[in-house]
């Protein structure tokens, strides 16, 4: 980064006082900081502004994520009558750019056989099913049955694999008649099926989580599934049950290279309490998973004896989409955005839970080892309206840097860079006139990132919401912090380092937030490269 003298500062911080405005843009209007009694409903103040939600009721993990013919699809866990887990179905949403959702009838119903758990879809381009008629291409759907009434009995074989094909680009879905196509081996968890085509062995490969392990399986026709290996016996973190695992190729960034990624979900047992999502970077020989000796030096030497998506408390069981073009070539994400601990007493009554705004994903090779970078997918930069670009500001003590009257905070992307990080601290804090207070940002004592909502509002519906500040240990060798963060109502999603430290968490202020200052530990302090982007839904 250039260092700017010290005069054109100066000019440029009068130039900004609009956008750092210590004082008010009106000064003769009234003093708007008194506390103020407005009421607001729970839709105003909580319904997120662009994360996806149900309209009603319970939802969880996303599924079976496909593209196909313009449109991106998204299955979630979901309980339509009720607003806490309950007998899962499969519901649906699509979009044209993975930011604007429309919600679809549900698509997949629980049976006799169970529950519809978690899986994946894909678009079996081949028919290598055979179910596509006509020339069509069939979607397949790969879930878990979960047998209630097997659980209530104290078996461990209620979770079994089953598949379902949809002849009309994923609205409706047929169960296959020879269902389950997985039997249980006597393993009490034993789900998750998330499919990948396998180009470079030429079939269908699936991962499952298994207790404590990841199962390998292929087939050449989605309905006959042979074991392969397993992986995880003593490797990363296991504080809780395996879930939702995601398993697929990459090209190292900027080389020839390719490495496959393993996704783990886990719960509880993540980073800062509860649900969380570790990943692996190795090879596969079509077999066998081998984790990659630099990337298996590097977890054992790791804080928690592994790696994770996102430090936060609020991304759980994300997977990526499948049939995304070669033009394209993206690698696509999203999580649920909550967490097991607390997820089912969030101070929403009519729906509970969003999802994690999409992201791409990214694999580069750094000093040590590789890393997973992830960046809010590009297509949400296109709601982008009123913008503030600034090359740098000086910032003293505790300062402003804008409020609701200049930009909406809860439909918004800031960027910013701090050249030359070294020992700088800082924190930001998200405020509104009830004294509610998000607090983030790095503390170079202990060189972590933190996200504090133990005053940000509605805490109290449960003991772990708020009970302590998360942190994430800042990796990146790069002198200068870059940082995206994605504000919305009820969310803050952060990613520094280009996305190599990633942390999103909720919160539920008593009314919105509407001004956002800094506090540096530095009196040197600059923020560089600042843009300030509404996000414009209407
Ligand atoms: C993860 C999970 C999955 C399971 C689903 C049930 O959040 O526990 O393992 O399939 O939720 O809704």
């Amino acid at each position: 980064m250039k260092t700017l003298r010290k005069t054109n500062l100066i000019l440029m911080l009068v130039a900004l006082s609009f956008l750092i405005g210590c004082k008010d843009k009106d000064q003769n209007s009234k003093n708007t900081d008194e506390p103020v009694n407005v009421s607001y409903t729970e839709e105003e103040l909580y319904r997120p502004n662009f994360h996806f939600t149900p309209k009603e009721a319970w939802m969880n993990d996303p599924n079976g994520m496909f593209y196909y013919n313009g449109y991106y699809h998204l299955y979630f866990q979901h309980y339509p009558d009720g607003n806490v887990w309950g007998p899962m179905h499969w519901g649906h949403a699509i979009s044209t750019d993975m930011v604007t959702w429309k919600e679809m009838p549900i698509a997949i119903f629980p049976d006799e056989k169970g529950y519809i758990f978690s899986g994946s879809a894909v678009v079996d381009v081949n028919n290598t099913s055979g179910f596509g008629k006509g020339g069509g291409q069939p979607i397949i759907a790969m879930f878990t049955y979960h047998d209630m009434d097997g659980e209530k009995a104290g078996k461990t074989n209620y979770q079994s694999q089953a598949i379902a094909y949809s002849l009309d680009e994923g609205q409706t879905f047929t169960k296959y008649s020879g269902n389950p196509v997985i039997k249980n081996p006597d393993i009490k968890d034993f789900r998750d099926p998330k499919i990948v085509w396998d180009s470079i062995h030429e079939e269908w490969l699936m991962v499952l989580a298994a207790g404590q392990k990841i199962m390998f399986y292929t087939s050449p026709n989605l309905k006959d599934w042979k074991l392969k290996s397993d992986f995880g016996d003593g490797i990363g973190a296991h504080g809780g049950v395996w879930e939702c695992p995601d398993f697929f190729p990459m090209v190292v960034q900027g080389t020839d290279e390719i490495k496959w990624v393993l996704l783990v979900s886990i719960n509880p047992g993540g980073p800062n309490g509860g649900s969380a999502t570790q990943y692996f970077v190795g090879d596969f020989d079509g077999k066998q998973f081998t984790i990659d000796p630099s990337f298996e030096k590097d977890l054992n030497s790791s804080e928690h004896k592994s790696i994770w998506i996102d430090y936060g408390r609020d991304n759980y069981a994300g997977v990526t989409w499948a049939n995304i073009p070669d033009t394209d070539g993206r690698k696509l994400f999203m999580g649920w955005m909550s967490n097991w601990q607390y997820g089912q007493e969030v101070p929403t009554e009519t729906w509970r839970s969003a999802m994690t705004v999409a992201r791409e994903v990214e694999l580069q090779k750094m000093d040590a080892s590789y890393r997973l970078l992830f960046k809010p997918v590009k297509e949400l930069t296109s709601y982008r309206s009123t913008k503030y670009k600034k090359e740098s500001i000086e910032i003293k003590g505790n300062t402003k840097i804008t409020d609701s009257k200049v930009v909406d905070l809860s439909s918004t992307e800031i960027n910013f860079i701090i050249p030359d990080l070294k020992d700088k601290s800082f924190t930001f804090k998200l405020t509104n006139k009830q004294g509610d207070t998000l607090a983030f940002g790095y503390d170079s004592s202990d060189k972590n990132f933190f996200v504090d909502r133990r005053k940000s509002g509605k805490t109290a519906f449960s003991e772990k919401f708020a009970s302590h500040v998360s942190k994430a240990k800042r990796t990146s060798l790069n002198p200068d912090l870059s940082a995206t963060i994605i504000l919305d109502k009820t969310s803050i999603e952060l990613f520094f380092d280009n996305g190599e430290t990633v942390m999103t968490e909720i919160f539920f202020p008593n009314s919105p937030f509407d001004k956002l200052s800094i506090e540096p530990n530095d009196q040197e302090f600059v923020l560089g490269n600042i843009e300030i982007h509404k996000l414009n839904f209407n």
